[in-house]
């Protein structure tokens, strides 16, 4: 099988291309390196299965080409991170809306199955747990720029489901939760990338907020493992499948546990949402998955430990740095 991974010499895009060539699938990526990086995908360009071009998803004359040659798309490629999203806020809306309606458009167009990656983000303003994929969403006026990452992959979501009910294409809207591991880059936001390099540093942990915010955090792993295992799966078409961790953590007690595992001496620190994001800034207190769905399409659900995890991940950091 080809698959197409846009978005593939990102942090999940990939670690998807190392588990799809170890598995004898053929893989052709497309990215433009905004937040990915031709390092993480290095060690496989001399495999004869593997093909990358450097370009934009909005290249429709590529992307055609490029989605005519393969058998199934996973569409990662999109401005992610809060930081990034809130910097540059008209392009992310044009890569996450256009961007996705062009991967759409031509799956249809060659009649290709195609997943569409969205975010627990569009949950919005829950306080409860755990999330299920039929929730309603709860978002915060457009004045606040963080919601418009949530708008954009729910119109993305919307876009798929519209295409399958229309015309019965295959698309499947993963919306991943957190997801951490080795090649993940904190320059974009991401919590953990950035505790674990200021813990390694010995500097302060920069806690947003008053720390009490939870999230659970899924192995990068265990997320390509399900994304495969959806590639495969002939049930899911025109559904919304939540892939994410279930164990619960304030960000604070993350702070704590990072700077333990890390055998590190830096104090943490708190620091006030306006300063970090500026005014206007809103973040969501609770986020928690249901899985049972997930379960019920692949019989796989992300069960790697939170201390197992982090251990990788700082053993990941502590040896780049050195
Ligand atoms: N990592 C997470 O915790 C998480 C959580 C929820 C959803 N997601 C979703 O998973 C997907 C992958 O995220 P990631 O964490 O690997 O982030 P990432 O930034 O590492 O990957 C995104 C990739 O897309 C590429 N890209 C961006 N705009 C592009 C464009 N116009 N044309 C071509 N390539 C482009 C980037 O260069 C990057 O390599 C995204 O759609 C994201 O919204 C990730």
């Amino acid at each position: 099988m080809k698959i197409l991974v846009t978005g593939g010499a990102g942090f999940i895009g990939s670690h998807l291309c190392d588990l799809l060539i170890s598995r004898g699938e053929e893989v052709s990526v497309i990215d433009d390196l905004s937040t990915g990086s031709l390092e993480n995908i290095a060690h496989l360009n001399s495999h004869p299965h593997f093909q990358y071009s450097v370009d934009t998803i909005l290249n429709a004359d590529l992307m055609d080409r490029l989605i005519s040659e393969c058998d199934c798309i996973v569409h990662l490629a999109a401005a992610v991170g809060v930081k990034y999203v809130l910097e540059n806020p008209l392009s992310s809306i044009e890569t996450n809306i256009l961007g996705t309606e062009t991967a759409l458009k031509l799956a249809n167009k060659y009649r290709k199955k195609i997943l569409v990656a969205s975010t627990s983000e569009v949950y919005g303003k829950h306080m409860h747990a755990p999330l299920k994929e039929d929730d309603n969403l709860i978002y915060g006026p457009p004045s606040t720029m963080r919601w418009s990452y949530a708008a954009s992959k729910l119109v993305d979501e919307f876009t798929a489901i519209a295409y399958h009910r229309t015309k019965k294409l295959n698309t499947v809207i993963i919306r991943c939760f957190n997801t951490i591991g080795p090649r993940q880059t904190g320059m974009y936001g991401m919590v953990v990338p950035r505790f674990i390099q200021q813990a390694l540093r010995d500097d302060p942990i920069t806690v947003f907020g008053d720390g009490k915010q939870t999230r659970t955090f899924t192995y990068i792993e265990d997320v390509v493992q399900a994304i495969y295992r959806l590639i495969k799966c002939e049930k899911g078409a025109g559904e919304v499948v939540n892939i994410g961790g279930t164990e619960e953590i304030s960000i604070a007690d993350l702070a704590q546990k990072i700077r333990d595992l890390a055998g590190s001496s830096s104090e943490i620190v708190f620091i006030p949402y306006d300063k970090a994001y500026g005014k206007d800034f809103e973040d969501m207190m609770r986020r928690v998955p249901s899985v049972e769905k997930l379960k019920s399409l692949i019989d796989f659900v992300p069960d790697t430990p939170l201390d197992d995890i982090l251990r990788r991940t700082i053993e990941y950091f502590r040896a780049k740095a050195s």
